[in-house]
């Protein structure tokens, strides 16, 4: 025989349920960084410029950060020696992406030999300056870029010792 136990009346739902109070996550809350980086770094972190990969480019960079493992290529169209066009794609930090935005900026509409003037220094100093822990992630656009001019310039058989001023 079958016994039952009566444990009372099933608890009803009433209502909506009360939701957990909203919590922003620390990743989309900015303000927090900006006593760390400069408004330009900033800037160019939350709308980076020129980016994606040229197909079929003139030259391409690519390099490495061995310290960190992030990565970064550039890639540059040339006309009468001059990057008329210049993209960067990168697997880095966020100051690797502002200073890959800002490279491309500094590069576009500049001779061979200017661009090749634009150093990792320069390129920090252009964006007001980078947390000393952080001055190696401008290595990888001022290098990228480089190594994207020498790679064009030795499709066209020429000899980077004799291009630089
Ligand atoms: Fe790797 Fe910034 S931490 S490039």
């Amino acid at each position: 025989m079958t016994r039952f136990v009566d444990s009372g009346p099933i608890p009803m739902r009433r209502g909506k349920r009360e939701q957990p109070p909203a919590v922003e996550h620390p990743e989309n809350n900015l303000s927090r960084y900006t006593d760390v980086y400069s408004k330009e770094v900033m800037d160019h972190f939350s709308n980076p410029r020129n980016v994606g990969v040229i197909e079929n480019p003139d030259g391409s960079g690519e390099v490495g950060n061995p310290v960190c493992g992030d990565m970064m290529k550039i890639t540059i169209l040339v006309e009468d020696d001059v990057i008329t066009d210049i993209k960067f794609q990168t697997l880095g930090c966020g100051a690797a992406i502002a200073t890959s935005s800002i490279t491309t900026e500094m590069a576009k509409g500049k001779s061979l030999k200017e661009a090749m003037k634009i150093t990792r220094d320069a390129v920090a100093e252009n964006l007001g300056g980078l947390p000393p822990n952080k001055m190696h992630c401008s290595n990888l656009a001022a290098d990228a870029l480089q190594k994207a001019i020498e790679d064009y310039l030795k499709r066209q058989g020429r000899d980077i010792k004799n291009e630089k001023v």
